[in-house]
């Protein structure tokens, strides 16, 4: 449990919250004093009701978040409910094992969906409160392999998250006037369901190449995105960190 209530009262959305690294990142914000909104694909109420019995504010809101006009009104909702959005995270993401001999287009237009066009509607329907607000701030997921290419997953992936660290740069330059901060995380090699599905002598060649040797944990990641979206940052827009364990060092 933590000590620190950085965000008392402050109302995050995020995208993909119930698993993984995202549900590292929902319970870190629960426990620093937040409002939690979960943009999710179908009901998570498993994972919602023990954290609403612990009376943290904390909320799924089903929706599709590949759909444009869906997103605008599950951000609408969010306002409705708690009347502000202070972060946002861009988590969900999917990914695509095929060598690019045997990929099809429909599996490449699918994950450039979740994990390009997603992040863009949210920010898209967001913005305007933000602005609005004269406050808010977002956090993108990105990857290592936007700037290694894809180590174990199809070229679209890296691709993808490419895609995202450029959409943070780009965003955060538009909105700096407004005092509005864009960054960006660039995971490698954490222990969640994704990584899960790596064979045991994948998982021992990746940690191999890792300094600390090791594979790393949701929370570290989780901790380095409220890092990014706390008062603690607030002279740092545009940045991709690295959550690598000495993988890349750039
Ligand atoms: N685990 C790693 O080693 C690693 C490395 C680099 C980057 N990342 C990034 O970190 C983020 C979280 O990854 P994770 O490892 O926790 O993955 P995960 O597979 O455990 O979780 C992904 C989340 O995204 C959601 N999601 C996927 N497709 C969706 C869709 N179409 N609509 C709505 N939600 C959808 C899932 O429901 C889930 O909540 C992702 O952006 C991922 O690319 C992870």
């Amino acid at each position: 449990m933590r000590t620190t209530r950085r965000f008392e009262g402050q109302v995050v959305v995020i995208t993909g919250g119930n698993r993984g690294i995202g549900a590292s990142i929902v319970q870190q914000f629960l426990e620093e004093g937040a409002k939690v909104a979960i943009l999710s694909r179908r009901d998570i109420s498993a994972f919602l009701i023990p954290l609403q019995r612990q009376s943290y504010h904390v909320e799924a809101i089903e929706t599709v978040i590949t759909d444009a006009q869906r997103v605008k009104d599950a951000v609408a909702r969010v306002i409705e409910m708690w009347g502000r959005i202070d972060i946002v995270v861009n988590n969900a993401a999917a990914i695509s094992r095929e060598p690019v001999t045997a990929m099809s287009l429909e599996s490449w237009h699918s994950v450039i969906d979740v994990n390009v066009n997603a992040p863009f509607y949210l920010c898209h329907a967001v913005i305007p409160y933000l602005i609005e607000q004269g406050s808010g701030t977002i956090v993108n997921m990105s990857s290592v392999a936007a700037k290694v290419g894809d180590l174990t997953a199809a070229p679209v992936y890296g691709t993808s998250k490419g895609a995202v660290t450029t959409l943070t740069r780009s965003l955060a330059r538009q909105l700096a006037p407004y005092k509005i901060r864009v960054n960006a995380v660039a995971p490698h090699a954490i222990v969640t369901e994704m990584s899960g599905q790596w064979s045991e002598e994948k998982r021992a060649s990746v940690i191999a190449t890792i300094p600390l040797g090791r594979m790393g944990e949701a929370r570290e990641v989780a901790s380095v995105v409220l890092f990014l979206a706390s008062e603690e940052a607030t002279f740092i827009t545009g940045e991709t960190i690295n959550v690598n364990g000495g993988y890349l060092m750039d």
